[in-house]
């Protein structure tokens, strides 16, 4: 019986997630979403090409690897449609490589709609949410009043729907939110339609079964561990559990039953949407590193915040995920610079501390830093080690003693092929 491996994100999402699994497809037999929905944004690139998967997990390009999108994960049909028609485009064969778990949940439109409600209602104090509806959807999950994949073969869905769309159009009355459903209906339910020529499974049976035979799982989270309906920085969080632990849950895999996780964060911090942000520049600095970096999201397009690394946060988020080796992404992006902020400490009532706390709202805590050396060379042509630049050795070198785990990858650009495996 093989153990599966974790792959996910340890900032605020982002980090690079949908390189690393194409990148790492081809040592694994399948790859299993298992959080998360059309919030998540998954660049690859490879060939000229650039793809951005939402829900579909990121070894679909693959020849072989079966790709599986599990219970934890939210589906919207009409991004789902969409998603599966560009891949086919791009002349994928995606019918026979994806299943869809029936435990999966739905996205109806009126879940984007309560979304929406439920912003424009919060005003100022908006979670910043992509608006995809996952919010309202996982609370009709645990409210237990759900659509779940499965319910499509049912011979009342719509019956189901209907009974559903009903407690929320009383919602969005409550929030006298102006809507036209029926606009947005036909089109949920064509999608519906090309669903059901796809493969629903059990995917717990599935996995289960795949791996009593050897074969290789790979897990593929979405968002990042800060971004963890519990271990994030609540409430400006999305409402999955994004962290190791919800690859049990939104796949059937037992804790036991988990090998390698691997954590993948950028060289610096990137969020987008609302929350403390403890290592935050809000100057020019931040700005190149928006700019080199194109920190502008890959599902809205918003400019992401930028920041130095912040080795506290890093350190919560290896520790809650039992990280065994890191990935660092995007570290092409910080040539240039003369000296590199890494923030060691929080500073917290007077005193320091390296631990995340339970508030990390720029009123309680203040990031304390060290500088080191910055390079100047161009990183992105770089495929071996040795050609590192010292001062980037050294950087590593730092993070991996503050937080005891080895950085196994380097990435140097958004292609596949800028993708240094270190030796140790
Ligand atoms: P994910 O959500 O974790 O899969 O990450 P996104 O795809 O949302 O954002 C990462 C962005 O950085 C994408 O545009 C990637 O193409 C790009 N990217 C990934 N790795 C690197 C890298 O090492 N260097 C640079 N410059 N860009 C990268
Ligand atoms: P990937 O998988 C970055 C953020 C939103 C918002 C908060 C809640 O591409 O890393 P939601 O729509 O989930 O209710 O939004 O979470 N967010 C992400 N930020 N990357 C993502 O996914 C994100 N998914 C959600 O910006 O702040
Ligand atoms: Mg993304």
């Amino acid at each position: 019986m093989s153990k599966a491996d974790v792959l996910l994100g340890l900032q605020w999402g982002d980090e690079g997630k949908g390189k690393i699994v194409d990148v790492l497809t081809p040592h694994y037999d399948i790859i299993a979403r298992f959080q998360g929905g059309p919030n998540a944004g998954h660049t690859l690139e490879f060939n000229g090409i650039k793809h951005v998967l939402h829900t579909i997990p990121s070894g679909i390009f693959h020849p072989t690897a079966i790709n599986i999108v599990g219970n934890g994960v939210v589906i919207d049909p009409v991004i789902f449609k969409k998603e599966v028609d560009a891949l086919i485009a791009l002349g994928v064969d995606v019918k026979s490589k994806l299943l869809i778990a029936k435990r999966a949940h739905l996205i109806l439109p009126t879940h984007r709609l309560l979304d929406a409600a439920s912003e424009a209602a919060k005003g100022k104090n908006k979670i910043g949410s992509t608006l995809k509806g996952i919010g309202p959807t996982y609370m009709d999950k645990t409210g237990r009043n759900g659509l779940r994949v499965g319910d499509i073969e049912a011979p009342d869905f719509k019956e189901k729907y209907s009974q559903l769309v009903e407690k929320h159009k009383q919602l969005l009355a409550f929030h006298q939110f102006e809507y036209n459903l029926s606009e947005l209906e036909p089109t949920w339910f064509e999608a519906i339609e090309f669903l059901r020529q796809l493969t629903f499974v059990d995917s717990e049976h599935y996995l289960h079964q795949a791996m009593s035979t050897g074969k290789k799982v790979l897990a593929e989270g979405a968002q990042g561990s800060l971004l963890d309906v519990d271990f994030g920085s609540y409430p400006f969080v999305t409402s999955s559990n994004t962290i190791c632990a919800g690859a049990c849950n939104g796949l059937g895999i037992a804790p036991n039953r988990i090998g390698n996780v691997i954590g993948i964060f950028k060289a610096y911090c990137t969020r987008v949407g609302s929350g403390p942000f403890p290592t935050e520049l809000n100057d020019t600095t931040g700005e190149q590193i928006r700019q080199t970096g194109r920190e502008f999201g890959s599902t809205t397009g918003r400019a992401r915040r930028t920041g130095w690394l912040d080795l506290p946060a890093l350190k919560f988020a290896v520790m809650v995920n039992g990280v065994t080796e890191l990935m660092m992404m995007k570290a092409d992006v910080l040539s240039g610079f003369d000296k590199i902020g890494i923030c060691t400490h929080y500073e917290v009532n007077g005193k320091l501390i390296d631990h995340l706390p339970y508030d990390i709202s720029e009123n309680f805590v203040k990031p304390v830093y060290t500088f080191l050396e910055g390079w100047n060379q161009d990183l992105t042509g770089m495929n071996a080690q040795n050609s590192l630049p010292k001062a980037l050795i050294d950087y590593i070198l730092y993070i991996e003693k503050a937080v005891g785990v080895p950085v196994s990858v380097v990435s140097v650009g958004p292609d596949r092929s800028q993708t240094i495996h270190m030796q140790h």
